[in-house]
C-alpha cells in the first residue's frame, strides 16, 4: 500500500478530527488537536497526515514542552501526542511511518528530544526508552512508568534534562 506523509493543511482539519474520533472512540483527543493548533506550543511542520488515495488515514502531532526541575533549569523538548490511525488502516505500518517521518523533521528543525506517553511495547521500536534513564517524570500519575518514554535526536539531547515535564495547558482537558 502506498501512503504519503505530508504536513496537514486547513482542508484536512475535519478529516484529522474524524481519524482521532474513530481511533480513540471518543472526542477528547480530536478536540485536543483543535485546541493545540491555536497554542504557542504548536509547530505547523510537525502536524503530519498520512494519506491513502488522497484520503487522510492517520495523523501525528508534536508540540513544544518544557522539562523543569527544582533548580529551575528548563530544557525545551517535544511531546509526541496525540497520534492516531483510522481503525481500518491500523497494523499496516502507517503509525510507524508517521513516527519516523516526524522524528526526522523534528531533527531537521533542531529539536533535541521527544517525549511520549504511550504503549511500552510499541515506541521502543523507534528508539524510545523509559525516561527513568534521565530521571524525567510525568506530571500525570501513570500506572507503569515504563510507558513514559523519551528519545534523543542528538547525542546527549536529554543528558541534563532531569525534572518534570510541563505540557501545554490544553492537555489538562484530557
Ligand atoms: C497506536 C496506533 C497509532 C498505531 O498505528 P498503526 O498504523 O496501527 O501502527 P503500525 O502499523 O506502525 O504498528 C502496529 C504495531 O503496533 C502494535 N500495537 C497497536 N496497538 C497497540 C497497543 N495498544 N499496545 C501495544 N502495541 C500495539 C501492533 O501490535 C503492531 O505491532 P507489530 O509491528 O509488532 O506487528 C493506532 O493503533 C491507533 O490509532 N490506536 C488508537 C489510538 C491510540 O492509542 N494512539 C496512541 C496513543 S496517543
Amino acid at each position: 500500500m502506498m501512503e504519503y506523509i505530508r504536513q496537514e493543511n486547513k482542508a484536512d482539519f475535519n478529516d484529522v478530527f474524524k481519524v482521532h474520533q474513530l481511533a480513540f472512540g471518543q472526542d477528547n483527543e480530536a478536540n485536543l488537536v483543535d485546541l493545540l493548533r491555536h497554542s504557542n506550543a504548536f509547530i505547523p511542520e510537525l502536524s503530519l497526515v498520512a494519506t491513502f488515495e488522497t484520503k487522510v488515514v492517520g495523523h501525528i502531532l508534536f508540540t513544544k514542552i518544557k522539562i523543569i526541575n527544582d533548580y529551575k533549569s528548563i530544557t525545551e523538548s517535544l511531546a509526541l501526542a496525540p497520534m492516531a490511525v483510522r481503525p481500518d488502516f491500523q497494523n499496516k505500518g502507517i503509525g510507524g511511518q508517521l513516527i519516523n517521518h516526524g522524528l526526522k523533521i523534528a531533527k531537521e528543525l533542531r529539536y533535541k528530544s521527544v517525549i511520549v506517553l504511550g504503549h511500552k511495547d510499541y515506541y521502543p521500536k523507534f528508539g524510545f526508552e523509559p525516561t527513568t534513564k534521565w530521571n524525567i517524570k510525568s506530571p500525570f500519575s501513570i500506572s507503569d512508568t515504563g510507558n513514559f518514554m523519551g528519545i534523543e535526536l542528538i547525542a546527549d539531547g536529554l543528558k541534563n534534562a532531569v525534572g518534570m515535564v510541563k505540557y501545554p495547558d490544553e492537555f489538562e482537558m484530557l
